[in-house]
């Protein structure tokens, strides 16, 4: 405002400084930040508050809500009517389960994505996803900008902003949860004058994330990282204490590295992923709690919950080490964490992934086969594989009869690999036995 009254007295180069801020400051308060805005939304809180928040402060004409189903296995249609009444001009709902399952799980099941080496990316793997779906929609219905509910302390804000700029670099990205300032309170309070209707029951202590890989769930009395878990955080996996007594056996068949069949049954890739999640978490497989490094620099406390994404990838890891050689499981290793790391990071869309995935997908070509995980009091372990491609070469590997393997080839081999050895060895320690 102070730059409107100062503007005719500079005579000197700021005037054009003044003007740009004056143009901005037209554009932010006059115009509105943007016109028609693609809001992504859950139906909670602060996604919420966003509609009513863009238009009567940032001055959107238009807001378009998109809610995407990614397996939550929640009714969507009471979301829907949410956002209408919360003031959307329009809400959306995208079924996008099939194409997470097979676009964004299946190939960060044949990368063994692991972040930090624990976390299999089940709500990382949505964001790129989410991002698509919104773009999609702002470019079909001449949005100028999208916007999330997202906060400035997350992954999340990173990985949608990066994604959708790496998508359309034409669209503005609008955050307003990370810009407004308000407590939670203030924000529900802010909500109702608009008549958001907010839910009386006692909001839950977690900030849980679910969708068909898994739920992850943060903060209340999991910010004390000494806390076990109260045993209320969890919905997909029994407490040991419930889970049966007899062991369950379960057959997964993947091609090229992807699961395709469970006991023998070829199964539709929502399907496969659900069964697994039940069989899994029946016992009480697929928990993780960890202390991780968050792309903003905190360290965050996590509890996830993925059971069958766990399992695919234990088992997958185990099909590669029947069908892939030595040194390309071991080069692998290296993309894995790369590949983890970058979808962590919100870099799906990236010239990295396609360089990696180029790499990844000429390995899966041979990765084919079955394998067998018994399930029991909290443990998958992995008892049996088989592929036909396998190169594991039993008259190499027998201790039997059937023998092989030419043992005196051996000795000539140990001299040479531990040539440079021996002559440090002879140069460090036979002169200390000269003295
Ligand atoms: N830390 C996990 C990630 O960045 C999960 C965060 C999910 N959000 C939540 N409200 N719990 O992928």
């Amino acid at each position: 405002m102070q730059s409107l009254s100062v503007q005719g007295e500079r005579t000197d180069g700021h005037v054009s400084l003044y003007n740009s801020r004056l143009v901005v400051f037209l554009e932010v308060n006059l115009m509105g930040r943007a016109n028609k805005v693609v809001l992504a939304y859950s139906g909670g809180v602060d996604t919420s508050v966003c509609i009513p928040y863009l238009k009567e402060e940032w001055g959107v004409k238009e807001v378009i809500t998109l809610a995407a189903d990614l397996g939550q296995g929640e009714e969507l249609a009471p979301i829907k009517e949410k956002a209408l009444q919360a003031g959307a001009a329009q809400s959306l709902v995208g079924d996008a389960t099939e194409r997470f399952v097979k676009d964004y799980a299946f190939p960060a099941i044949q990368a063994n994505a692991l972040y930090e080496n624990r976390y299999p990316l089940s709500t990382a793997l949505a964001r790129p996803l989410i991002s698509q779906l919104l773009v999609e929609a702002a470019e079909k219905y001449g949005a100028d900008a999208v916007a999330h509910g997202c906060t400035g302390k997350g992954n999340d804000q990173v990985r949608f902003d990066v994604s959708i700029v790496a998508l359309n670099p034409n669209l503005k990205v609008l955050a307003p949860a990370r810009e407004w300032g308000m407590s939670r309170e203030e924000a529900m309070a802010y909500g109702e004058r608009f008549g958001i209707p907010m839910s009386v029951k006692k909001s839950s202590p977690y900030s849980i994330d679910r969708n068909l890989l898994g739920r992850s769930i943060e903060a209340g009395v999991l910010e004390d990282p000494m806390t076990e878990p109260p045993e209320e955080v969890f919905a997909m996996t029994r407490v040991i204490a419930d889970t049966p007594d007899e062991p369950e056996y379960l057959e997964i068949g993947f091609e090229q590295g992807i699961p395709k069949t469970i006991d023998g049954k070829t199964l539709h890739p929502v399907a496969l992923i659900t069964q697994l999640n039940e069989r899994v978490g029946k016992h009480g497989v697929g928990r993780i709690d960890m202390i991780e490094n968050r792309v903003v620099g905190i360290k965050s406390r996590e509890i996830y919950e993925t059971p069958a994404l766990l399992v695919l990838i234990q088992a997958h890891r185990d099909l590669e080490s029947l069908t892939l050689t030595a040194d390309v499981s071991q080069y692998k290793r290296g993309i894995e964490d790369t590949y983890s790391q970058l979808i962590y990071r919100g870099l799906w869309y990236s010239p990295l992934r396609e360089a990696l995935d180029a790499f990844i997908l000429r390995t899966q070509e041979r990765v084919t086969g079955t394998v067998r995980v018994k399930l029991f009091k909290g443990n998958a372990t992995i008892v049996g594989r088989e592929s036909d491609n396998s190169i594991y070469a039993p008259d190499l590997a027998t201790y039997g009869a059937e023998d092989e393997f030419d043992h005196k080839a051996a000795e000539g081999f140990i001299y040479i690999w531990g040539l440079p050895t021996r002559v440090w060895s002879q140069k460090t320690k036979g002169e200390q036995g000269k003295g």
